[in-house]
């Protein structure tokens, strides 16, 4: 059986619709509608694996933006991943994502949620947990605040109240403008903006399932604006679930009581390019050797068992990563396996944790540097979809 990759037109929006409504949820079909056809539609963004003229196979990307620390990198975020009933298993979805790196290539990491799994198959890594919810039941807008529904004039201010907290994380997938002008006009989410005294406040929710209102991305300058964004989010509802922000110190969300329920979930990640994300970060290892106020080496030589890098340190300043030959047993290595550079590089437990939990990270004498360049980090990170 062959098969062609190819973006997706307005035409395919029936053939897709139906594999969505058939293996995803039926409520995601207008979603596919007005990014596939209509002002909003981006030729490109969806692709297609089509077999004898068929469309068996598709998946969307999103850009988005990941910053680690200082610095901001270019990422992916995959939404509708689905291959038709009878066409599963002959390695569309394996095609449609090797697809993904060309179509987007500058992309550096890609970051998904979803199918239990299947995607540590194509390289991903359960590398950071889906914050913790909270459940309780509706409540009202406090007095001395109103809320709207967001529309696209709203965007650059959903963006600056998405700042205000996630620049208080390590780690942060951001929705750029453009991806925001596909989201907000969803049927399936709401986003809304409080104001009251205490300034704006935000929050999306998720609103197709009859029982709840799923809330997250609050953004709130008090617990009175969390009450008034997520009352308005959960607007119709008489019970509500709220994720929390892991990153936002004042733990707005935790304000609002209710039952915690410990997440089992993770966003998937992955590392497309490793050399291109070590150059990337240089800036930010710098600045985490020298804070650490450990003597520079003359160079970092990192191996991952199928590539290894040697990057130069000059006067305390990270260049761009070398490539050399494999010595995972040198003295001066530091080995980490391949499936767990998302964890090592974007994720919450570190290289101390790490090196603990696998025998194959081994940093011979260069423990210390090692902890100290990839630190446990706290991330905040933006799907399209309800975590
Ligand atoms: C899961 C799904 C996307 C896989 O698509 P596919 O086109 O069959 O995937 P591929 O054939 O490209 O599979 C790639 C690899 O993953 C394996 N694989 C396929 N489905 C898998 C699954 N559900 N779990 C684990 N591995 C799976 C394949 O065997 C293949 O392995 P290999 O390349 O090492 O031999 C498809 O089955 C689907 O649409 N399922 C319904 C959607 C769904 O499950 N949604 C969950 C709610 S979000």
């Amino acid at each position: 059986m062959s098969h062609v990759i190819r973006p997706a037109t307005a035409s395919d929006l029936d053939a897709i619709g139906e594999v969505i409504a058939e293996q995803l949820e039926p409520e995601d079909v207008p979603e596919a509608a007005y990014t596939l056809e209509g002002p909003l539609a981006r030729p490109g963004d969806w692709l297609v694996a089509e077999v004898d003229g068929e469309v068996a196979a598709f998946c969307l990307g999103c850009p988005c933006s990941a910053r680690v620390g200082s610095v901001t990198m270019p990422a992916l975020n995959i939404e509708f991943v689905a291959t038709k009933k009878g066409f599963e298993g002959r390695g569309l979805q394996r095609a449609l994502f090797a697809a993904l790196s060309e179509v987007f290539p500058d992309a550096l990491l890609h970051m998904i949620t979803g199918i239990a799994y299947f995607y540590r198959r194509l390289g991903y890594e359960y590398a950071i947990p889906v914050p913790d919810r909270w459940s309780l039941p509706t409540f009202g807008v406090p007095d001395g605040w109103s809320v709207r529904t967001a529309d696209a004039g709203d965007i650059a201010q959903l963006m600056a109240l998405q700042a205000r907290v996630q620049d208080r994380a390590d780690v942060a997938f951001t929705h750029t403008a453009d991806q925001w002008a596909w989201l907000l006009p969803s049927p399936n989410y709401r986003t809304v903006i409080a104001e009251g005294p205490d300034g704006p406040a935000m929050a999306r929710a998720y609103t197709a399932d009859a029982d709840r209102a799923w809330v997250f991305e609050v953004s709130a300058p008090s617990p009175d604006g969390a009450r008034a964004a997520v009352a308005g989010a959960a607007e119709g509802f008489e019970r509500v679930d709220v994720y929390e922000r892991p990153a936002d110190r004042d733990d707005i969300v935790g304000t609002l009581g209710g039952d915690r329920h410990k997440s089992s979930y993770a966003y998937y990640l992955k590392v497309l390019d490793i050399a291109a994300v070590l150059s990337e970060l240089g800036p930010e290892l710098t600045r985490r050797l020298a804070a650490s106020g450990i003597e520079a080496p003359e160079s970092l030589k990192l191996d991952f068992y199928t590539s290894a890098f040697e990057i130069p340190i000059s006067d305390g300043e990270f260049g761009d990563p070398q490539v050399i030959d494999h010595a995972t047993y040198a003295a001066d290595r530091i080995a980490v396996p391949p499936d767990l550079v998302a964890h090592l590089l974007l994720g919450p437990l570190g290289a101390e944790v790490l090196d603990e939990r696998h025998p194959d990270i081994r940093t011979r004498e260069r423990g210390s540097l090692f902890r100290a360049l990839f630190p446990p980090l706290v991330g905040d990170l933006h799907s399209w979809i309800v975590p």
